[in-house]
């Protein structure tokens, strides 16, 4: 298995692994695989990659810029992120968030948030922090990494390719 950054020609596999992964989802409203090509339509994809197996796309995560108020400039949004049902559980999702976050933070980045399961996202040391607010998310739902410096204060917004606002 190997991760890459997506490249041209990638972007149905991408869509279906997505879309397949989240099917049935509780928490998803099958617009994933849509945000992920807003995202890349509005230049606002800053890091996707993929895992591919045998030439065959698995898995695929999404990194967007966020933005906070009052500003704080470099921090970043994961997700979303998705392993084809059958190939879950083999360690797939977790190499694809430590490479593009440790790629994020090569590049500068200065820390990282996410919207998911407190119990999967802390492997990656994801925290709640209780100075950065997401409206409309229960809080312990809504997790930061800070790559340097201290967590800022304030209140993030994903991408509007999200739906969110
Ligand atoms: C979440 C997802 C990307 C993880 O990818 P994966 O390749 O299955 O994950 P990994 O193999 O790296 O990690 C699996 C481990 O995480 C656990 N895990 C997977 N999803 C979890 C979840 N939602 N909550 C808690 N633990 C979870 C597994 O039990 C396993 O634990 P173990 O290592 O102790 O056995 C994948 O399950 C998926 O596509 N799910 C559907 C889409 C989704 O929910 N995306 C995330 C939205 S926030």
């Amino acid at each position: 298995m190997i991760i890459r950054p997506e490249r041209a020609g990638d972007e149905q596999a991408i869509h279906d692994v997505t879309a397949a992964a989240f099917e049935g989802h509780p928490h998803s409203d099958q617009s994933e695989p849509f945000i992920i090509e807003r995202l890349r339509g509005e230049g606002a994809l800053m890091l996707s990659l993929v895992a591919e197996e045998e030439g065959q796309i698995v898995g695929h995560v999404a990194f967007s810029p966020v933005t906070l108020t009052p500003p704080a400039a470099g921090w970043f949004g994961l997700g979303p992120v998705a392993v084809m049902r059958e190939r879950q559980a083999n360690g797939i999702g977790s190499r694809l968030i430590r490479e593009g976050l440790a790629m994020l933070a090569a590049d500068g980045a200065l820390g990282c948030v996410v919207v998911g399961d407190p119990d999967y996202y802390q492997k990656f040391r994801f925290r709640h922090e209780s100075s950065l607010v997401f409206p409309g998310c229960a809080p312990q739902y809504f997790m930061a990494l800070a790559f340097s410096g201290a967590v800022p204060t304030g209140t993030v917004a994903y991408h509007p390719a999200f739906g969110t606002e």
